[in-house]
């Protein structure tokens, strides 16, 4: 089965195009198209995600993004097929003039593509963006007359390193996503059940990473240009210890902003911060991100006995991270398979929400009927 997966959840436009079969036994995909239309250069004069502006590059790009996603896989024939359905276009995309006008002059110069399913993040993330996705969604869904399968997008992140699979007995599974919103511990019990575990109780991780790196006056974005600096500072100066929020709290949950404020004190006591500082800085927040971090996880590894590990999310593109997660797994817990994403799939993208979608379309659990965009949304 072909699916054509969208996600517009935040300040990168994306369009997949995934081969998938196998079922829950063994579920095998092949990425036949994988696009992503970065936002970052727009976004960095304001230091983050400007939603209007990021609603309104998704209108401008996703068009172009899909007409090149049907070209790679030639499903781009050019015909004079009708239509039926094109009428109720416009209504769907009245709020998108923009992506409607480009919409109605591709879809009647090519014919239908040979895919199965479209998928669309319909939640978390930024709901005007989301929008975007969702009513590109529905037009393509009532033009093509494909099934429309709505996705959450912290199931992309968790199902997003099933593309190169190390193992098919996954669960129970504990899942650490670790993302620019969101940082949870997930027990994933079986396919698409989700428990909740532990969460954070103010900043996530990548949130406190970007937020640290302004504060180090560092390019947007923080996350990456932080954890670079770090990983230049081999061994750091003890004079600031930053405090591990959390790590003996007996439970599941994070803190971060603590964390961000004790950086935010040591640089105004400081005044003046030179590269070498900065980099020291930058080597002992990551430090104590990643304890944090690997101390949690161990105790819910030690609580719930996974079989598998696996960590989704932007900040999982972080090498020290995946280096300690490789090293905590092979030294304390062999028997539990750790599942990390490739660096390219691991910060936002649509071809994990193709897979996501083929799980709900393999378990015929299709999701809300009536799609909506769900800025909240949270795994159930
Ligand atoms: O999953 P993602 O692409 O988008 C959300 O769903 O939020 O995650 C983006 C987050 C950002 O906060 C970004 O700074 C962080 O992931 N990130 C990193 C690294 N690469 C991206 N954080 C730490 N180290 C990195 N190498
Ligand atoms: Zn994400």
């Amino acid at each position: 089965m072909k699916i054509l997966a969208i996600e517009t959840s935040c300040d990168e436009t994306a369009i997949s195009v995934v081969a998938a079969s196998g079922g829950f036994k063994k579920p095998q995909f092949k990425v036949l198209s994988h696009l992503i239309s970065s936002q970052v250069k727009l976004h960095a004069p304001y230091g983050g995600v400007v939603p209007s502006l990021a609603k309104r590059e998704h209108s401008k790009n996703l068009i172009p993004l899909l007409a090149t996603a049907l070209r790679e896989l030639r499903l781009y024939k050019a015909s004079s097929v009708q239509h039926p359905m094109l009428d109720k276009i416009p209504k769907i995309l009245s709020r998108e003039p923009e992506l409607l006008k480009q919409l109605l002059e591709l879809i009647p110069t090519i014919s239908v593509p040979k895919i199965d399913a479209i998928a669309v993040t319909y939640g978390p993330g930024l709901e005007p963006a989301l929008w975007v996705g969702i009513n590109f969604a529905r037009a393509l869904s009532l033009a093509w007359n494909k099934p429309l399968i709505p996705v959450n997008h912290m199931e992309g992140h968790i199902y997003s390193p099933l593309l190169e699979p190390k193992t098919y007995n996954l669960f129970p599974a504990l899942a650490l996503l670790i993302s620019g919103g969101h940082t949870e511990l997930v027990l994933v019990k079986d396919w698409l059940k989700y428990q909740v575990i532990g969460q954070t109780r103010d900043d996530a991780v990548g949130e406190a990473f970007d937020k640290v790196a302004r504060l180090l006056d560092l390019p947007y974005p923080g996350g990456p240009a932080l954890a670079k600096l770090a990983d230049k500072n081999g061994k750091h100066p003890m004079f600031a210890k930053f405090p591990r929020p959390m790590i003996h709290s007996g439970d599941f949950d994070f803190s971060f902003s603590g964390l961000k404020t004790a950086v935010l004190y040591l640089v105004k006591k400081l005044g003046k911060v030179d590269d070498k500082t900065k980099a020291a800085i930058a080597r002992e927040f990551q430090d104590a991100v990643i304890e944090v971090l690997v101390a949690k996880t161990s105790k819910a590894i030690e609580h719930y006995n996974p079989k598998t590990l696996i960590i989704g999310g932007g900040v999982i593109a972080n090498t020290a991270l995946r280096e300690k997660f490789d090293e905590l797994v092979a030294k304390k817990y062999p028997n539990v398979k750790l599942l990390i994403p490739d660096f390219q799939l691991a910060t936002d993208n649509a071809t994990m929400i193709a897979l996501a979608a083929y799980f709900h379309i393999f378990k015929k659990k299709p999701g809300p009927k009536n799609i909506v965009a769900r800025g909240t949304l949270s795994l159930r």
